[in-house]
């Protein structure tokens, strides 16, 4: 079942499952993290001492000893930030729109590639919640990293590159362009398409419809770096 309905708001409790979620959230927002639950605090200690001691003493002033399902041993508990809305109208990366997906893993993958390729931040129209817990599992804690908004489509200032595999492959993507992202099974819907200031394709071999929509948005932001 992919489709789940907006629900949560901002300061809303959120859940990060494992060591990689706990420590990009420590890392981008730490005033957000609540509390952070461990298995065993001196396995918890040497893991982070090794991947990532810029977070250690943020972990273990937060860390409570507790029955943890995740494999790395930490969970936690984080508020939802307040959302910077200001980045629907101006930036100078770009944002990536993501027009009514369905799978809430895809839409995870796309805010972590957002998140590395330094993205302004990721919105999404339709029904799947961009924070629902699934899509942050997906996008190990980066959801803390840059903005993941829902939003109307009207709310969107461009300009707006539309992605479709029968675009134009030479078009050039200007500064601080929205890059919109079609469904996984219905491509972009009319109504963004028909504000397109240009489309753009990613060539692929003949016979293969489309690249999964995470790895055309990190061709795309990859592309001119
Ligand atoms: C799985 S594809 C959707 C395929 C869908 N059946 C369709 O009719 O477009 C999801 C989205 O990824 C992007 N995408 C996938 N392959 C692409 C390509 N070769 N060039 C540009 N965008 C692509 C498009 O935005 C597309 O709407």
């Amino acid at each position: 079942m992919f489709l789940h309905c907006c629900g949560m708001s901002p300061g809303t409790t959120v859940r990060l499952e494992g060591f990689h979620a706990v420590k990009h959230a420590l890392r981008f927002a730490p005033e957000c993290v609540e509390q952070v639950h461990v298995r065993d605090v001196e396995a918890v200690r040497t893991l982070c001492a090794r991947l990532a001691p810029d977070v250690l003493a943020a972990l273990l002033s937060r860390a409570e000893p507790a029955d943890v399902a995740h494999h790395t041993g930490v969970e936690a508990t984080a508020r939802r930030p307040e959302q910077d809305r200001d980045v629907l109208q101006r930036r100078t990366a770009p944002l990536v729109l993501l027009d009514a997906p369905r799978s809430p893993g895809n839409a995870g993958a796309v805010v972590r590639v957002a998140a590395a390729a330094g993205a302004s931040g990721v919105a999404t129209t339709g029904t799947l919640d961009p924070w629902h817990p699934t899509v942050l599992r997906g996008s190990a804690g980066l959801h803390f990293a840059l903005p993941v908004l829902h939003v109307e489509s009207s709310e969107v200032s461009g300009p707006f590159v539309v992605l479709d595999a029968d675009g134009d492959p030479a078009a050039a993507v200007p500064e601080g362009a929205v890059l919109v992202v079609g469904s996984e099974r219905s491509g972009v819907g009319a109504s963004l398409r028909a504000r397109a200031d240009l489309v753009l394709a990613l060539p692929m071999r003949q016979g293969v419809s489309s690249l999964n929509l995470a790895t055309a948005v990190a061709a795309v932001l990859y592309r001119g770096r």
